[in-house]
């Protein structure tokens, strides 16, 4: 049987894990697509380079237009990453009749409409599965398995490398910067690490899941975010003697034709499954409006799991090969919906300030509060014995973001508060 032949645009941690399954489960695969699959070429930046893999040296080429161009490939799989030059291959690879499977969530957030409406045009493939949540299969799942209901949320773990982060701060105490380097030496992080910690690479992947989930077209400027730099061991002890864990949780919300996407550190109820999720793990709570609440768990990066995605992607692509029916996938983006403004948008908040110790403080922060019309939920001072200066920890009740945007400016102007030490949105 004709082995159907694959081009693989990078050999790094994915492309690494991409090899190993196809040749490990060969047999497997090729019971199921009913040909063979053989990694016909392989683009590197240096073909000199040592590798934790042993491929034919004859299959590896720094130019990728061989790979691009050849008429011998049938499917590119791209994970080598970038934005401009990468998109450029993958529209000439589409021209060219070949199908694409692709991990690269910063392209597909910025420019998979165009991508997926040339495999249209050209009745090829595009498939993304890697791109979210590593070796979860959410993307099939939202527009598969959740093709009869209406989802309403989409609340999400989806960056490994700041979950691996915040849980080594929180389980060990452990220094950000420390773990940072574990974590880039573990292959969770991308090639310029400030998109994790930055919130960046979640709203990339907010972007893709709350286009697919709401059926809509979400661009990445529409989703606001912020990463877990700020985030201190203080703010992460406070949580935990609330019952709280501080997570980079992507939350897109949807009622009727408005949605709201953002990315920030968010604190948990430790009661919320989300709230277990540890380490490189990502999970992504999805609630529908029929089916109510779901989460799917699993590896959310590195090697092998995200290889997994890729090639159930490559699997399907090929089944649609078998049958004649590549380039079918329906046209999701068939609502139309306005963002959220700051008063629709409504959340519980935790707020740490530094305050001066003495009577009447509480009385007037209660106050701002209550022109601004936030309910306060709890409030926390922790004993400070004979000093000038103490912390107050408030927990509000639901309150729009514009309301709390109001009581933060009323704090800047308020002597006795001498610094909002960290504000942080409030789920479960
Ligand atoms: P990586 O380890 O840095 O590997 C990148 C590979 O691409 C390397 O083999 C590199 O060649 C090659 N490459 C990069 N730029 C090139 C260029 N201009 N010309 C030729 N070859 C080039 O990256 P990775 O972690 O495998 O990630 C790859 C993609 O998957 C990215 O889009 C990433 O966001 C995505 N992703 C990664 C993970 C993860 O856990 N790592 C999970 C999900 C998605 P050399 O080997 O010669 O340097
Ligand atoms: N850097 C990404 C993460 C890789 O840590 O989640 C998986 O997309």
């Amino acid at each position: 049987m004709k082995p159907v032949k694959v081009g693989l645009l990078g050999l790094g941690t994915v492309g690494t894990g991409v090899v190993r399954i196809v040749e490990g489960h060969q047999e497997d695969l090729s019971n199921q697509v009913g040909s063979p699959i053989e990694i016909a070429q392989i683009l590197v930046k240096d073909r000199a380079k040592a590798r934790n893999i042993s491929v034919d040296p004859s299959k590896l080429t720094e130019d990728p237009w061989d790979i691009v161009r050849n008429p011998g490939i049938d499917v590119i799989v791209e994970v080598m990453g970038g934005v401009a030059l990468t998109k450029e291959y993958i529209l000439e690879a589409l021209e060219r009749g070949k199908h694409v499977v692709t991990a690269n969530k910063d392209l597909m957030a910025m420019h998979g409409q165009e991508i997926l409406a040339k495999a249209r045009d050209k009745g090829c493939d595009v498939l993304y599965e890697a791109s979210v949540a590593g070796g979860i299969p959410i993307i099939r799942t939202l527009i598969e398995g959740f093709s009869s209901d209406r989802i309403t949320k989409i609340m999400g773990i989806v960056n490994g490398t700041t979950n691996y982060i915040l849980t080594k701060m929180s389980q060990e105490g452990a220094a950000y910067a420390d773990v940072l380097k574990e974590a880039q030496e573990l292959g969770y992080a991308e090639a310029d690490p400030t998109s994790d910690v930055e919130g960046l690479d979640a709203a990339r992947k907010m972007t893709i899941l709350s286009s697919l989930g709401f059926r809509a077209n979400v661009s990445l400027d529409n989703v606001s975010a912020k990463g877990i730099s700020g985030v201190t061991q203080e703010d992460i002890q406070y949580a935990k003697r609330l019952g709280y864990e501080v997570k980079l949780l992507g939350i897109a919300e949807r009622q009727d034709d408005t949605i709201s996407v953002s990315v920030q550190p968010t604190m948990i109820k430790r009661s919320h499954p989300i709230a277990s999720v540890n380490g490189v793990f990502n999970a992504v709570y999805v609630h529908g409006e029929a089916v109510g609440e779901t989460m799917f768990y699993g590896a959310g990066a590195g090697e092998l799991p995200t290889a997994t995605s890729i090639v159930a992607d490559l699997v399907a692509v090929i089944k649609n090969m078998k049958l004649g029916v590549n380039g079918r996938q329906a046209q999701l983006s068939y609502n139309v919906m306005k963002l959220k403004t700051d008063e629709q948008i409504a959340s519980k908040f935790f707020l740490l300030l530094h305050v001066e110790d003495r009577a009447g403080v509480l009385a007037q922060i209660a106050q701002v509060f209550s022109n601004c019309d936030v309910s306060i939920e709890s409030v926390m001072q922790p004993s400070t014995p004979n000093q000038s200066s103490t912390e107050i920890i408030i927990i509000t009740h639901e309150a729009s973001k514009a309301a709390m945007n109001q009581v933060l400016q009323a704090f800047e102007s308020q002597n006795s508060i001498r610094k909002i030490k960290s504000v942080y949105r409030v789920e479960g």
